[in-house]
């Protein structure tokens, strides 16, 4: 219905409503000479009050005589997606099939690009007692939040405080999105800027309504989830999951995913959605979550509000005895189970520290403030191994003073002073005055010849180079597909690692890892190109090259390229394995895809600072005595201080190798991995390539941290040899 009405004495409202259960109405108000001193009118009162007066007064002119008012709700619309009911544009109203039958949905001009600056909405209506499903099986559009996204409304007007979710981007297939309303309508905007992408296909059906989502577990082990996982939960629901097992025994429950996250949730109160076990409400996004009870039966509560859903969570409960909880193994205080050998090491592997808690330090350990015992060889290693940066206080240098990063102390006012006094530059660097004209080891030089010592200036999308040549070249190290984090698991997600190329010898298979930089261009190790008495490793012919490789098997959308030549650095020396690099030039250019992306090269003075983390990846072996993997794996590892790298290996590591992995062992590249990228990336910039998987002794063992080539060293020869 349509109607003009006044409100108060002078401006008028357009009132427009629709919708069976509930009545959407869209209000305009015309506030004449843009009379400011009106505006204290439109208060929520003011206009609930003057709505119940028009809905009484026209009842009986325009029909309306059955309809009782039983609670009007005001809240603000998102201005983005605010379309006038007369916006014929870009609009469509849909009602779903009464039998379930699938209707699929999908951008304009889906999926050779849709319309720049477009507002679209779609009206979602089903029978009542049923939900509203929508499955993405495409979704990629722009990765700009601000100016280009999707939200679905638990309602038919898009008041923010109705959204289920909202959404930008281009997302994996690995990663649908998936979701479900909770009463009979929903509304899709979609708003978009000046840049054109493919779009969405959605599928849209009803289902029935879940009528309840309580259950009782009685078996000893099993599992539970939030509603419909792993599709996002509905808003407005309420869940209670009670596990019972005998009276002797105990519960144990952990949460092998947890994503329960919404903006302008407080995570300490977990003021919105949340899980609830013994009245602690927990909520947000928690790699590992596990809890065990204190008698035969726990309550598991699940609340989700009327805004914003999420992925939700699996878990697993599990009965166990609690006079021997973890039969010949350590009783993590979470409820893990561990093995013995792994408490008091220094590493947390419990996830809550308790298998670190009450250790007496061995004599090969340090005491931190905090009673955690750590390994000596982490003291002063730049990482903040303790947890309260114990281990990296008394480091040599005292409060006057300032420490290079070769670890000799000057005075702390010779910092930044325009003066190099460092041996190796480092108190020049990392300046807030940054100098641009003086040319030094440690500063980045431009193209045009001029310096910066501003730290890593390539690709931070802020010109420091007057001739921009810092931000040239800059198409390298993005994920074009939209990433989670993956909780839990070594096994990457479809193209969460672009530059990833797998390295086929002969009828051998995978052979080893190498990292795109470009079109033509491959880096690997010198080491996998050795000619053997067996075979011809330096043959370029026997080698093929698999690009946009996830699973060994799976050859969709994989570009296999044959090599045109190999190029092993002159100095390469397969003893010490000095300057292990090579260039492989393809036979033809890679055509680059979501799956298929270089990665960025370093300048020679990138700054890869010791303890920050980095990402390893490769099919190499799974461990020592493993297999090859079958899915490509990753595994976070952190760069190790020179100092302490070079003790481990006893003087082995040249300056063209860099350690890289923990000295506790556990994680690490293995053999196959070679040639693969040690890959890093800073506040969220570009990935950069650290380095090469090179060496080590074994794998994962304890004080051998994995060995790779220092891109930053090498970087000179890969521009001679490419252009690059
Ligand atoms: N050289 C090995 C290969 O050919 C890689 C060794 C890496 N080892 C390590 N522990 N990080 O695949």
């Amino acid at each position: 219905m349509w109607s003009q009405l006044l409100f108060g004495s002078f401006p008028m409202i357009y009132i427009s409503c629709e919708g069976s259960t509930v009545a959407y109405c869209w209000i305009r108000f015309l506030i004449p000479n843009a009379n400011s001193s009106a505006l204290s009118l439109f208060t929520e009162s003011q206009i609930t009050g003057s709505l119940r007066g028009i809905t009484r007064s026209s009842a009986g002119s325009s029909g309306l005589e059955n309809i009782r008012i039983t609670s009007i709700s005001l809240s603000p619309a998102d201005p983005r997606t605010v379309k006038e009911p007369t916006d014929k544009s870009c609009a469509f109203s849909y009602y779903a099939d009464p039998s379930g039958k699938k209707i699929i949905l999908s951008s304009p001009g889906f999926p050779s690009g849709y319309p720049t600056n477009a507002r679209c909405q779609y009206l979602l209506r089903a029978e009542r007692g049923s939900v509203i499903s929508l499955a993405f099986t495409t979704f990629n559009i722009r990765d700009n939040c601000q100016d280009d996204f999707l939200t679905v409304f638990n309602s038919l007007s898009s008041d923010r405080g109705n959204i289920i979710t909202e959404q930008c981007g281009n997302r994996p297939p690995t990663n649908p999105l998936a979701v479900f309303s909770s009463g009979n309508v929903a509304l899709i905007a979609f708003i978009t800027s000046s840049i054109s992408y493919p779009g969405f296909q959605v599928v849209f059906s009803q289902v029935p309504k879940l009528t309840g989502c309580d259950q009782t577990l009685t078996s000893d082990l099993g599992n539970f989830t939030s509603p419909y996982y792993p599709s996002f939960y509905p808003p407005n629901i309420d869940c209670k999951w009670t596990i019972q097992v005998p009276s002797h025994l105990r519960i144990r429950v952990q949460f092998y995913m947890f994503r329960l996250k919404e903006p302008g949730m407080n995570h300490d109160t977990c003021n919105k959605d949340y899980v609830e076990i013994a009245s602690v409400k927990y909520c947000g996004e928690r790699s590992f979550l596990g809890l065990i009870s204190s008698g035969p039966t726990l309550e598991v509560k699940f609340h989700s509000d009327a805004s914003f859903t999420d992925k939700g969570f699996l878990a697993e409960y599990s009965a166990y005895d609690p006079q021997n909880p973890c039969p010949g193994q350590f009783a993590c205080s979470n409820g893990l189970c561990i093995s013995v050998s792994l408490t008091c090491d220094g590493w947390n592997d419990c996830g809550d520290l308790s298998d670190e808690r009450n250790c007496v330090c061995s004599s090969d350990q340090f005491h931190c403030d905090n009673g955690l015992c750590k390994p000596r060889l982490w003291l002063c290693d730049h990482s903040n191994d303790c947890g309260d940066n114990s281990d990296e206080k008394q480091c040599g240098c005292n409060s006057e003073q300032w420490k290079c990063n070769n670890e000799v102390c000057i005075p702390r006012i010779k910092k930044c002073d325009g003066q190099p006094d460092c041996a190796d530059f480092s108190d020049e660097a990392d300046c807030a005055n940054v100098t641009v004209g003086v040319c030094t080891d440690f500063t980045y030089q431009c193209k045009n010849g001029a310096c910066t010592s501003q730290v890593n200036p390539e690709c931070d999308q802020k010109r420091d180079c007057e001739d921009g040549s810092d931000e040239e070249s800059c198409n390298c190290g993005v994920r074009p597909y939209k990433h989670n984090r993956i909780v839990g698991g070594t096994d990457a997600d479809v193209g969460e690692w672009p530059w990833q190329v797998s390295l086929h010898f002969g009828r051998q298979g995978h052979t080893c890892g190498a990292s795109i930089i470009s079109k033509h261009w491959l880096v690997s190790a010198a080491h996998c190109f050795q000619r053997t008495r067996e075979a011809n490793y330096a043959d370029a012919r026997n080698w093929n090259t698999y690009s946009g490789l996830h699973g060994q098997r799976d050859m969709q959308n994989v570009q296999v390229r044959g090599v045109k030549s190999i190029t092993t650095h002159p100095l390469y020396n397969h003893n010490t394995f000095d300057y292990d690099i090579a260039l492989l030039e393809l036979k033809e250019p890679l055509v680059f895809s979501n799956i298929i992306h270089p990665i960025c090269l370093p300048a020679r003075t990138h700054i890869f600072p010791s303890g920050m983390s980095c990402w390893v990846t490769g099919w190499g072996l799974l461990g020592e005595n493993g297999q090859l993997a079958r899915m490509l794996q990753k595994a976070e590892v952190k760069i190790i201080n020179d100092t302490v790298c070079n003790s481990v290996t006893r003087g082995q590591v040249t300056p063209r190798m860099l350690c890289s992995g923990y000295l506790t062992g556990g994680v690490d590249a293995c053999q196959g991995d070679s040639g693969g990228p040690l890959a890093c990336s800073q506040n969220g910039g570009p990935w950069f390539l650290c380095g090469i998987v090179s060496w080590g002794e074994g794998c994962a063992r304890k004080n051998n941290p994995g060995i790779y080539s220092r891109m930053t060293e090498l970087r000179e020869w890969v521009k001679i040899q490419t252009g690059l």
